[in-house]
């Protein structure tokens, strides 16, 4: 893979050195520091003239300085003369808020969008973004992988029995539709309200989950609301047990809190963002698979002009 250079941020190296591994290649070599003021400070260690330039980050929490971060690694590649440079996301935040649906609001998919543009990528490689429609806001080529291929390969080693999918909430049925194809399965849906960024309130279920195992499917847990109240509503409505299968486990505020005593027999991340290890400590029941291989294949794919749609799967 001649002229393939992989580098990481801060955000996520351990995914990083895990897709580099796959990819048989070292990660470039990076002096990537904070000035005493707080402002990041980078400077590239290999040359990169000419070269395919890959920069793996996470916009995870801290999402500013992540953001940031990427943004100078993409100027850094740019003045360095890379000759293409795929911003590698495979959390792309501040993507929930993608669209103005009332007075007032930014929308700041769009504005990253314009950002990581603005600064140089020429392509992204994501995972699950939060919205398909998101890649309508890069003028630039976006892979939009799923992580469901990973997600469904460990599911479906638990034994499952008469299985239903459970959307927790509306914006979920689709992603829900898609492990139904695969495992098999019926589907139900949670009628769940946002009360604010950390409170949700999960009013019913439409659909059939008496005597099943629940599988719930989320692209994000975030405080862990949507999860451990979307738990507490199947089980009131007689769902046997309980899986939770989830791609970016943000796993902020009260969220370990709130899954450790939700009522789940199983819960599954990615490792698109590395967890924290009293979070490890605490939910006994979460088991975080790597999504190294996806990523580094599409890497390799995109690098020889190689079609990457076998690995979509929604
Ligand atoms: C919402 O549209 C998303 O798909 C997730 O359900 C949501 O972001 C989860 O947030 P939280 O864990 O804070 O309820």
């Amino acid at each position: 893979m001649t002229g393939l250079r992989i580098f990481s941020g801060r955000s996520n190296r351990g995914l990083a050195e895990r897709i580099a591994e796959y990819l048989g290649l070292p990660l470039g070599r990076t002096q990537l520091d904070d000035f005493p003021d707080g402002e990041i400070s980078l400077k590239l260690l290999d040359d990169v003239r000419g070269c395919d330039a890959f920069i793996v980050q996470s916009t995870c929490p801290p999402g500013n300085k992540h953001l940031m971060e990427l943004l100078i690694f993409i100027d850094c590649l740019k003045r360095a003369s890379a000759k293409r440079i795929t911003a590698v996301i495979p959390y792309f935040g501040y993507a929930r808020q993608d669209r103005k649906d009332e007075g007032r609001v930014p929308i700041t998919a769009k504005l990253v969008a314009n950002l990581l543009t603005t600064a140089g990528a020429n392509r992204v490689l994501t995972l699950d973004l939060h919205a398909h429609q998101i890649q309508g806001f890069f003028d630039i080529p976006v892979d939009n992988l799923s992580a469901e291929p990973v997600l469904s390969a460990h599911i479906g080693t638990l034994d499952l029995g008469p299985l239903t999918l459970v959307s927790p909430d509306v914006g979920n049925v689709k992603r829900a539709r898609v492990y139904a194809n695969h495992l098999g399965g019926d589907l139900a849906i949670i009628d769940k309200r946002r009360i604010s960024g950390s409170e949700t309130q999960s009013m019913a279920i439409i659909g059939d989950v008496q005597d099943k195992t629940v599988l719930m499917v989320d692209d994000i847990i975030a405080t862990g609301g949507t999860i451990a109240q979307g738990c507490t509503i199947v089980r009131k409505y007689g769902a046997k047990r309980v899986i939770v299968a989830a791609t970016h486990g943000v796993l902020c505020g009260p969220a370990v809190e709130r899954l450790s005593g939700a009522p789940l027999d199983h819960l599954a991340v990615t490792d698109t963002i590395p967890t924290c290890d009293e979070a490890h400590r605490q939910l006994t029941k979460l088991t975080i698979l790597s999504v190294c291989e996806l990523m580094g294949e599409a890497i390799r794919r995109i690098h020889r002009n190689e079609s990457v749609s076998s690995l979509f799967m929604s």
